[in-house]
């Protein structure tokens, strides 16, 4: 028995990688369970489905604050901070962090990107790697440094590219991919970090 811990998933849209990382977190014996989602984007498809599960939520848009990402990124730091989480998941959250942000959650960020990186980072990817004639695609949970889609890799998947693929029916395949392989890479992540067991665990073993 571990205890669960909190995490944090900051988006920008559809949320649908948030829904998947909700449904484990359902799993009694998943290893954390979801705190908190900020979004950027008032009107993040995804709010409405943590709201629906009735998690915390948190807009925090960018706009008022024009170039001044920092301060955008304070108000996200405390935020995170008021909620004791110990895991922030980026799960399709658009906007590029500054160091301040990257440095204050330094090996406690996780980032879903699809593709195999350091194969095409930043936009774009299905398009990309069509164009590149690869025969195969993929997604990668990697830790968030401060150079962009480059952090140290913690899991991938990969699919085919298929002769008639476009960018949407690569991307579709891809996602299904992504909601199995974020799930199980948090859990991996967790457990190798802190297995923190009960003191039930300790005693029977
Ligand atoms: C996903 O493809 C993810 O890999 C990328 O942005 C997309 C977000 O989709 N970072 P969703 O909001 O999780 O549905």
């Amino acid at each position: 028995m571990y205890s669960k811990k909190r995490i944090a998933v900051l988006i920008s849209g559809r949320g649908s990688n948030l829904k998947s990382l909700i449904a484990a977190c359902k799993d009694p014996s998943y290893p954390a369970e979801i705190e908190v989602v900020i979004s950027n984007n008032p009107d993040a498809g995804g709010l409405d489905i943590a709201r629906h599960e009735r998690i915390h939520t948190h807009v925090i848009d960018h706009q008022p604050f024009g170039n001044d990402r920092k301060a955008h990124e304070r108000q996200i730091d405390a935020t995170l901070q008021a909620h004791n989480v110990s895991t922030v998941c980026l799960a399709g959250y658009m906007r590029l962090l500054t160091p301040f942000l990257i440095s204050n959650w330094k090996g406690k960020m996780l980032n879903i990107h699809p593709s195999l990186l350091p194969l095409f980072p930043g936009l774009h990817t299905h398009r990309k790697a069509l164009k590149a004639g690869m025969k195969v695609h993929g997604c990668t949970v990697h830790l968030v440094t401060e150079e962009v889609d480059a952090g140290p890799i913690l899991g991938q998947a990969v699919i085919p590219i298929l002769p008639n693929d476009t960018e949407e029916t690569l991307a579709d395949r891809l996602l299904e991919q992504e909601h199995l392989l974020y799930p199980r890479v948090l859990k991996n992540f967790i457990e190798q970090e802190s297995p923190n067991p009960t003191i039930d665990a300790l005693i029977n073993g």
